[in-house]
Protein backbone atom coordinates (compact mmCIF):
# COMPACT_ATOMS: atom_id res chain seq x y z
CA UNK A 1 0.00 0.00 0.00
CA UNK A 2 1.33 3.09 -0.97
CA UNK A 3 1.66 5.71 2.11
CA UNK A 4 0.23 9.02 2.23
CA UNK A 5 2.92 12.02 1.23
CA UNK A 6 3.77 14.07 4.70
CA UNK A 7 4.03 17.77 4.60
CA UNK A 8 8.11 17.60 4.25
CA UNK A 9 7.19 15.67 1.26
CA UNK A 10 5.32 17.81 -0.40
CA UNK A 11 7.33 20.94 0.43
CA UNK A 12 10.03 20.11 -1.84
CA UNK A 13 9.77 22.16 -4.81
CA UNK A 14 5.91 23.29 -4.17
CA UNK A 15 7.04 26.65 -4.78
CA UNK A 16 7.47 25.27 -8.84
CA UNK A 17 3.87 23.41 -9.00
CA UNK A 18 0.82 24.59 -10.27
CA UNK A 19 -1.65 26.26 -7.84
CA UNK A 20 -4.10 23.15 -8.28
CA UNK A 21 -0.97 21.10 -8.36
CA UNK A 22 -0.18 23.17 -4.71
CA UNK A 23 -3.71 22.32 -3.54
CA UNK A 24 -4.12 18.67 -4.35
CA UNK A 25 -0.39 17.97 -2.94
CA UNK A 26 -2.00 19.54 0.21
CA UNK A 27 -5.07 17.65 -0.06
CA UNK A 28 -2.64 14.31 -0.07
CA UNK A 29 -1.28 15.23 3.34
CA UNK A 30 -4.95 15.54 4.66
CA UNK A 31 -4.56 19.74 5.92
CA UNK A 32 -7.20 20.08 3.13
CA UNK A 33 -10.52 18.79 1.75
CA UNK A 34 -12.12 18.13 -1.52
CA UNK A 35 -14.44 20.94 -0.43
CA UNK A 36 -11.52 23.26 0.38
CA UNK A 37 -10.33 22.90 -3.00
CA UNK A 38 -13.59 23.32 -4.62
CA UNK A 39 -14.34 26.65 -2.16
CA UNK A 40 -10.72 28.19 -2.99
CA UNK A 41 -11.47 27.25 -6.91
CA UNK A 42 -14.40 29.62 -6.80
CA UNK A 43 -12.92 32.43 -5.44
CA UNK A 44 -13.71 31.96 -1.45
CA UNK A 45 -16.22 34.10 0.39
CA UNK A 46 -18.28 36.11 -2.67
CA UNK A 47 -21.56 36.35 -0.58
CA UNK A 48 -21.76 39.93 1.22
CA UNK A 49 -24.19 38.64 4.18
CA UNK A 50 -21.67 36.99 6.27
CA UNK A 51 -19.78 40.59 5.83
CA UNK A 52 -22.78 42.24 6.64
CA UNK A 53 -22.66 40.80 9.90
CA UNK A 54 -19.35 41.60 10.87
CA UNK A 55 -19.44 45.47 10.03
CA UNK A 56 -21.79 47.91 8.83
CA UNK A 57 -22.29 49.34 4.99
CA UNK A 58 -20.76 46.65 3.12
CA UNK A 59 -20.09 46.95 -0.32
CA UNK A 60 -17.94 44.13 -1.01
CA UNK A 61 -15.22 42.06 0.16
CA UNK A 62 -11.12 43.01 0.01
CA UNK A 63 -9.71 39.86 -1.60
CA UNK A 64 -5.88 39.71 -0.71
CA UNK A 65 -3.40 36.70 -1.71
CA UNK A 66 -3.64 33.91 0.25
CA UNK A 67 -0.05 31.48 0.00
CA UNK A 68 1.48 28.89 2.16
CA UNK A 69 4.70 28.81 3.88
CA UNK A 70 6.91 26.04 3.90
CA UNK A 71 8.94 24.01 5.80
CA UNK A 72 8.28 25.16 9.14
CA UNK A 73 9.30 22.63 11.53
CA UNK A 74 8.23 24.01 15.06
CA UNK A 75 9.18 22.10 18.55
CA UNK A 76 9.64 18.89 16.04
CA UNK A 77 5.82 19.41 14.60
CA UNK A 78 5.63 19.95 10.63
CA UNK A 79 3.33 22.91 9.58
CA UNK A 80 1.32 24.26 6.54
CA UNK A 81 1.11 27.92 7.26
CA UNK A 82 -1.56 30.05 5.74
CA UNK A 83 -0.67 33.92 5.28
CA UNK A 84 -2.74 36.48 4.01
CA UNK A 85 -0.58 39.18 2.29
CA UNK A 86 -0.01 41.26 -0.78
CA UNK A 87 3.80 41.70 -0.35
CA UNK A 88 5.62 40.37 -2.55
CA UNK A 89 8.41 37.90 -1.15
CA UNK A 90 7.24 37.63 2.25
CA UNK A 91 5.93 34.27 1.90
CA UNK A 92 8.98 32.87 -0.28
CA UNK A 93 11.29 34.30 1.71
CA UNK A 94 9.80 32.71 5.25
CA UNK A 95 9.47 29.01 3.34
CA UNK A 96 13.44 29.43 2.21
CA UNK A 97 14.63 30.85 5.65
CA UNK A 98 12.26 28.01 7.39
CA UNK A 99 14.11 25.32 5.29
CA UNK A 100 17.69 27.11 6.57
CA UNK A 101 16.37 26.13 9.78
CA UNK A 102 14.75 22.79 9.15
CA UNK A 103 18.30 21.86 7.68
CA UNK A 104 20.27 22.95 10.07
CA UNK A 105 18.85 23.61 13.26
CA UNK A 106 15.62 24.08 15.33
CA UNK A 107 13.00 26.19 16.41
CA UNK A 108 11.38 25.79 19.75
CA UNK A 109 8.77 27.87 21.71
CA UNK A 110 7.24 28.50 24.56
CA UNK A 111 3.98 30.19 26.29
CA UNK A 112 4.57 32.30 29.66
CA UNK A 113 1.72 32.91 31.91
CA UNK A 114 -1.95 32.34 30.98
CA UNK A 115 -3.75 36.16 31.64
CA UNK A 116 -5.34 38.45 30.30
CA UNK A 117 -5.77 41.92 31.63
CA UNK A 118 -8.63 44.08 31.95
CA UNK A 119 -8.38 47.23 33.30
CA UNK A 120 -11.11 49.32 35.10
CA UNK A 121 -10.08 53.22 35.73
CA UNK A 122 -11.03 55.48 38.38
CA UNK A 123 -10.01 58.88 36.96
CA UNK A 124 -10.22 60.99 40.10
CA UNK A 125 -9.60 58.70 43.57
CA UNK A 126 -10.41 61.23 46.35
CA UNK A 127 -8.23 58.90 48.43
CA UNK A 128 -5.75 56.05 46.80
CA UNK A 129 -4.91 54.03 49.61
CA UNK A 130 -8.39 53.89 51.14
CA UNK A 131 -9.18 52.82 47.25
CA UNK A 132 -6.71 50.24 47.54
CA UNK A 133 -7.44 49.15 50.65
CA UNK A 134 -11.39 48.40 50.25
CA UNK A 135 -10.77 47.10 46.88
CA UNK A 136 -8.24 44.32 47.95
CA UNK A 137 -10.48 43.09 50.95
CA UNK A 138 -13.02 42.63 48.24
CA UNK A 139 -10.56 41.02 45.94
CA UNK A 140 -12.32 37.35 47.00
CA UNK A 141 -15.70 38.20 46.39
CA UNK A 142 -14.92 40.53 43.42
CA UNK A 143 -13.48 37.07 41.61
CA UNK A 144 -16.12 34.80 42.89
CA UNK A 145 -18.73 37.23 41.26
CA UNK A 146 -17.10 37.81 38.27
CA UNK A 147 -16.55 33.89 37.50
CA UNK A 148 -20.00 33.24 38.79
CA UNK A 149 -22.58 35.60 37.09
CA UNK A 150 -19.89 36.50 33.63
CA UNK A 151 -17.14 34.27 33.06
CA UNK A 152 -19.21 30.81 34.04
CA UNK A 153 -18.11 29.10 30.75
CA UNK A 154 -14.37 29.75 30.74
CA UNK A 155 -14.39 28.48 34.86
CA UNK A 156 -16.07 25.24 33.30
CA UNK A 157 -12.82 24.95 30.75
CA UNK A 158 -10.17 25.74 33.12
CA UNK A 159 -10.30 28.98 32.98
CA UNK A 160 -11.98 32.53 34.47
CA UNK A 161 -10.95 35.56 36.70
CA UNK A 162 -7.77 34.42 39.04
CA UNK A 163 -6.98 38.10 40.44
CA UNK A 164 -7.22 41.74 40.75
CA UNK A 165 -4.55 44.13 42.07
CA UNK A 166 -4.52 48.16 41.75
CA UNK A 167 -2.31 50.62 40.71
CA UNK A 168 -1.97 53.70 41.05
CA UNK A 169 -0.97 56.30 37.79
CA UNK A 170 0.17 59.70 38.58
CA UNK A 171 -2.11 62.08 36.49
CA UNK A 172 0.48 64.14 35.89
CA UNK A 173 -0.61 67.66 38.39
CA UNK A 174 0.57 66.16 41.43
CA UNK A 175 -2.93 63.59 41.88
CA UNK A 176 -2.61 60.13 41.12
CA UNK A 177 -5.87 57.83 39.39
CA UNK A 178 -6.55 54.24 40.74
CA UNK A 179 -6.41 51.70 37.44
CA UNK A 180 -7.70 48.21 38.84
CA UNK A 181 -6.49 45.23 37.20
CA UNK A 182 -8.77 41.95 36.12
CA UNK A 183 -7.05 39.14 35.11
CA UNK A 184 -8.63 36.15 33.18
CA UNK A 185 -7.27 32.95 31.76
CA UNK A 186 -9.33 32.89 28.59
CA UNK A 187 -8.38 29.77 27.40
CA UNK A 188 -8.76 29.43 23.95
CA UNK A 189 -10.42 32.24 23.08
CA UNK A 190 -8.94 35.73 22.38
CA UNK A 191 -11.12 37.01 25.33
CA UNK A 192 -11.42 40.61 24.42
CA UNK A 193 -15.29 40.29 25.27
CA UNK A 194 -15.31 38.34 27.87
CA UNK A 195 -12.61 40.56 29.65
CA UNK A 196 -14.76 43.68 29.04
CA UNK A 197 -17.85 42.19 30.07
CA UNK A 198 -16.00 41.56 33.38
CA UNK A 199 -15.35 45.18 33.74
CA UNK A 200 -17.66 46.76 33.25
CA UNK A 201 -20.00 44.34 35.17
CA UNK A 202 -17.53 44.76 38.44
CA UNK A 203 -18.00 48.51 38.02
CA UNK A 204 -21.02 48.60 40.15
CA UNK A 205 -19.83 46.63 42.94
CA UNK A 206 -16.23 48.46 43.03
CA UNK A 207 -18.46 51.83 42.94
CA UNK A 208 -20.40 50.59 46.22
CA UNK A 209 -17.54 49.36 48.10
CA UNK A 210 -15.14 51.98 47.34
CA UNK A 211 -17.64 55.34 47.40
CA UNK A 212 -15.87 56.14 44.29
CA UNK A 213 -16.50 56.75 40.46
CA UNK A 214 -15.47 53.91 37.88
CA UNK A 215 -15.02 56.28 34.65
CA UNK A 216 -14.01 53.82 32.11
CA UNK A 217 -13.79 49.69 31.33
CA UNK A 218 -11.52 48.34 28.57
CA UNK A 219 -8.75 45.42 28.11
CA UNK A 220 -5.34 46.06 27.95
CA UNK A 221 -3.45 44.90 24.89
CA UNK A 222 -0.15 45.28 26.91
CA UNK A 223 -0.45 41.86 28.24
CA UNK A 224 3.35 41.32 29.29
CA UNK A 225 1.50 38.45 31.76
CA UNK A 226 1.28 36.03 28.76
CA UNK A 227 4.25 36.60 26.47
CA UNK A 228 5.23 34.12 24.04
CA UNK A 229 8.70 32.96 23.13
CA UNK A 230 10.27 31.45 20.17
CA UNK A 231 14.01 30.32 19.95
CA UNK A 232 15.91 29.39 16.69
CA UNK A 233 18.89 28.36 17.32
CA UNK A 234 21.38 27.94 13.68
CA UNK A 235 24.09 24.92 14.27
CA UNK A 236 27.35 25.42 12.50
CA UNK A 237 26.95 28.99 10.94
CA UNK A 238 29.18 30.58 8.90
CA UNK A 239 31.09 33.03 11.78
CA UNK A 240 31.10 35.50 9.52
CA UNK A 241 27.49 35.59 8.71
CA UNK A 242 26.32 35.07 12.36
CA UNK A 243 28.70 38.24 12.95
CA UNK A 244 26.66 40.53 10.49
CA UNK A 245 23.12 38.88 11.99
CA UNK A 246 24.50 39.87 16.02
CA UNK A 247 25.54 43.09 14.81
CA UNK A 248 22.43 44.10 12.63
CA UNK A 249 20.57 42.62 15.87
CA UNK A 250 22.23 45.13 17.98
CA UNK A 251 21.33 47.91 15.62
CA UNK A 252 17.82 46.83 16.30
CA UNK A 253 18.02 46.59 19.85
CA UNK A 254 19.90 50.23 20.73
CA UNK A 255 18.15 52.48 18.09
CA UNK A 256 14.17 52.67 17.73
CA UNK A 257 14.86 54.02 14.07
CA UNK A 258 16.26 50.87 13.42
CA UNK A 259 13.70 48.78 15.83
CA UNK A 260 10.65 50.20 14.24
CA UNK A 261 12.26 48.82 10.84
CA UNK A 262 12.85 45.46 12.18
CA UNK A 263 9.44 44.95 14.22
CA UNK A 264 8.08 45.60 11.13
CA UNK A 265 9.81 42.87 9.32
CA UNK A 266 9.03 40.89 12.33
CA UNK A 267 5.45 41.30 11.73
CA UNK A 268 5.67 40.45 7.93
CA UNK A 269 5.71 36.97 9.05
CA UNK A 270 2.82 37.59 12.20
CA UNK A 271 -0.10 39.60 10.78
CA UNK A 272 -0.57 37.18 7.55
CA UNK A 273 -1.17 34.54 10.12
CA UNK A 274 -3.29 36.68 11.98
CA UNK A 275 -5.30 38.17 9.08
CA UNK A 276 -5.71 34.28 7.69
CA UNK A 277 -6.90 32.86 10.77
CA UNK A 278 -9.31 35.77 11.00
CA UNK A 279 -7.27 37.03 14.61
CA UNK A 280 -7.29 40.60 15.32
CA UNK A 281 -4.21 41.91 13.90
CA UNK A 282 -4.61 45.68 15.64
CA UNK A 283 -4.57 43.90 18.81
CA UNK A 284 -1.58 41.91 18.53
CA UNK A 285 0.80 44.78 16.75
CA UNK A 286 -0.55 47.28 19.70
CA UNK A 287 0.78 44.71 22.38
CA UNK A 288 4.13 44.14 20.49
CA UNK A 289 4.44 47.48 19.75
CA UNK A 290 3.83 48.58 23.51
CA UNK A 291 6.10 45.38 24.69
CA UNK A 292 8.98 46.83 22.86
CA UNK A 293 8.69 49.90 24.49
CA UNK A 294 8.54 49.12 28.21
CA UNK A 295 11.88 50.24 29.62
CA UNK A 296 11.14 53.05 27.81
CA UNK A 297 13.17 53.04 24.67
CA UNK A 298 11.35 51.10 21.47
CA UNK A 299 13.71 48.06 21.02
CA UNK A 300 13.41 45.14 18.69
CA UNK A 301 11.46 41.97 20.17
CA UNK A 302 13.86 39.95 18.36
CA UNK A 303 17.15 39.21 19.55
CA UNK A 304 20.28 37.12 17.75
CA UNK A 305 23.68 36.29 19.69
CA UNK A 306 26.46 33.87 18.54
CA UNK A 307 26.98 31.00 20.69
CA UNK A 308 30.11 29.32 19.84
CA UNK A 309 29.57 27.80 16.61
CA UNK A 310 25.86 28.53 17.16
CA UNK A 311 23.60 31.62 16.09
CA UNK A 312 20.71 31.85 19.27
CA UNK A 313 17.49 33.97 17.88
CA UNK A 314 14.41 34.77 20.28
CA UNK A 315 11.39 36.62 19.96
CA UNK A 316 9.70 37.73 22.71
CA UNK A 317 6.43 39.92 23.59
CA UNK A 318 2.40 39.31 23.94
CA UNK A 319 0.88 37.52 21.15
CA UNK A 320 -2.82 36.73 22.18
CA UNK A 321 -5.13 35.59 19.65
CA UNK A 322 -7.91 32.71 19.92
CA UNK A 323 -8.82 29.68 18.17
CA UNK A 324 -12.65 29.79 18.96
CA UNK A 325 -15.15 32.24 18.74
CA UNK A 326 -15.27 35.10 16.18
CA UNK A 327 -13.78 35.45 12.81
CA UNK A 328 -11.77 32.69 13.20
CA UNK A 329 -14.79 30.08 13.05
CA UNK A 330 -17.37 32.53 11.21
CA UNK A 331 -15.07 33.00 8.25
CA UNK A 332 -14.95 30.36 6.11
CA UNK A 333 -11.58 30.94 4.93
CA UNK A 334 -10.20 31.62 8.33
CA UNK A 335 -11.91 28.31 9.50
CA UNK A 336 -10.57 26.82 6.37
CA UNK A 337 -6.95 28.08 7.37
CA UNK A 338 -7.44 27.09 10.92
CA UNK A 339 -7.94 23.37 9.49
CA UNK A 340 -4.58 23.50 7.62
CA UNK A 341 -2.56 24.29 10.47
CA UNK A 342 -4.09 21.57 12.66
CA UNK A 343 -3.46 23.44 16.10
CA UNK A 344 -5.08 21.85 19.21
CA UNK A 345 -4.86 25.80 21.20
CA UNK A 346 -4.22 29.34 21.16
CA UNK A 347 -1.35 28.71 22.58
CA UNK A 348 -0.25 26.77 19.97
CA UNK A 349 -1.15 28.86 17.42
CA UNK A 350 0.55 32.17 19.10
CA UNK A 351 3.75 29.86 19.00
CA UNK A 352 3.88 29.05 15.79
CA UNK A 353 2.65 32.71 14.81
CA UNK A 354 5.97 33.78 17.18
CA UNK A 355 8.30 31.49 15.57
CA UNK A 356 7.42 32.57 11.66
CA UNK A 357 8.01 36.33 12.82
CA UNK A 358 11.33 35.16 14.24
CA UNK A 359 12.29 33.03 10.68
CA UNK A 360 10.94 36.14 8.52
CA UNK A 361 13.29 38.77 10.67
CA UNK A 362 16.23 36.15 10.24
CA UNK A 363 15.30 35.91 6.51
CA UNK A 364 15.40 39.78 6.40
CA UNK A 365 18.86 40.11 8.29
CA UNK A 366 20.40 37.61 6.47
CA UNK A 367 19.47 39.52 2.79
CA UNK A 368 19.73 43.47 4.37
CA UNK A 369 23.64 42.05 5.86
CA UNK A 370 24.76 40.35 2.44
CA UNK A 371 23.26 40.43 -0.89
CA UNK A 372 21.11 44.16 0.04
CA UNK A 373 17.45 44.07 -0.07
CA UNK A 374 17.33 45.31 -3.13
CA UNK A 375 18.18 42.23 -5.01
CA UNK A 376 16.21 39.84 -2.65
CA UNK A 377 13.22 41.71 -2.83
CA UNK A 378 13.34 43.52 -6.43
CA UNK A 379 14.21 39.64 -8.11
CA UNK A 380 10.59 38.87 -7.21
CA UNK A 381 9.51 42.45 -8.12
CA UNK A 382 10.18 41.77 -11.34
CA UNK A 383 7.78 39.68 -12.51
CA UNK A 384 5.06 42.54 -11.31
CA UNK A 385 7.22 44.99 -13.11
CA UNK A 386 6.70 43.00 -16.15
CA UNK A 387 3.14 42.05 -15.92
CA UNK A 388 2.99 45.85 -14.44
CA UNK A 389 4.42 47.16 -17.95
CA UNK A 390 1.99 44.91 -20.03
CA UNK A 391 4.48 42.39 -21.08
CA UNK A 392 2.10 39.62 -22.61
CA UNK A 393 3.15 36.02 -22.21
CA UNK A 394 5.24 35.20 -24.86
CA UNK A 395 7.03 38.37 -24.03
CA UNK A 396 7.23 37.52 -20.27
CA UNK A 397 10.33 35.70 -20.05
CA UNK A 398 12.13 37.84 -22.61
CA UNK A 399 11.30 41.30 -20.81
CA UNK A 400 12.49 39.32 -16.80
CA UNK A 401 15.56 37.96 -17.83
CA UNK A 402 16.22 42.15 -19.27
CA UNK A 403 15.66 43.38 -16.18
CA UNK A 404 17.72 40.74 -14.50
CA UNK A 405 20.08 42.30 -16.33
CA UNK A 406 19.68 45.81 -15.63
CA UNK A 407 19.51 45.21 -12.26
CA UNK A 408 22.82 43.39 -11.99
CA UNK A 409 24.46 46.36 -13.17
CA UNK A 410 22.60 49.39 -12.22
CA UNK A 411 21.73 47.50 -8.45
CA UNK A 412 17.91 49.23 -9.17
CA UNK A 413 15.13 48.65 -11.15
CA UNK A 414 11.85 50.41 -11.82
CA UNK A 415 8.56 50.01 -13.80
CA UNK A 416 10.12 52.54 -16.23
CA UNK A 417 12.77 50.32 -16.63
CA UNK A 418 10.35 47.61 -17.56
CA UNK A 419 8.15 49.66 -19.52
CA UNK A 420 11.33 50.70 -21.85
CA UNK A 421 12.85 47.12 -22.10
CA UNK A 422 9.00 46.43 -23.33
CA UNK A 423 8.17 49.08 -25.62
CA UNK A 424 12.33 47.52 -27.22
CA UNK A 425 11.38 44.18 -27.37
CA UNK A 426 8.57 45.23 -29.40
CA UNK A 427 10.19 47.93 -31.84
CA UNK A 428 13.05 44.90 -32.53
CA UNK A 429 10.28 42.11 -32.92
CA UNK A 430 8.85 44.75 -36.28
CA UNK A 431 11.89 45.37 -37.45
CA UNK A 432 12.55 41.93 -37.85
CA UNK A 433 9.25 41.48 -39.37
C1 LIG B 1 10.33 45.05 4.45
O1 LIG B 1 8.95 44.75 4.32
C2 LIG B 1 10.88 44.51 5.76
C3 LIG B 1 12.33 44.86 6.07
O2 LIG B 1 12.51 46.27 6.00
C4 LIG B 1 12.60 44.38 7.46
C5 LIG B 1 13.95 44.78 8.04
O3 LIG B 1 14.49 45.82 7.62
O4 LIG B 1 14.43 44.06 8.92
C6 LIG B 1 13.26 44.25 5.07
Amino acid sequence: MEMARTLSDIFKGFSKLTRRERLNALAETGVLETRDIDFLEKGGLKDTTLGEKFIENVIGYFQVPLGVATNFRIDGKDYAIPMAVEETSIVAAASKTAKWIRDSGEITTEVVGAEIIGQIQCAHVADYIAFEKVLLSQKSYLIEISNREVAFGLVRRGGGVTDISVRRVPRGDGTDMAVVHVMMNPCDAMGANIINQVCEYLKEPIEQFTGEKVTMCILSNLVDTKITRSVVVLNDIEPELAQKIEEASLFAQQDPYRAATNNKGVLNGIDPILIATGNDWRAVEAGIHAYAARDGQYRSITKWKRDGTKLVGVFEAPLIVGTVGGVTTLHPTAAMCMKMLGVESANELSRIIASVGLVQNLGALKALTTVGIIEGHMKLHIKNLTLGAGAEEREIPIVQKKLEEILAIRKRISLSNAIDVLKELRASQQQSQ
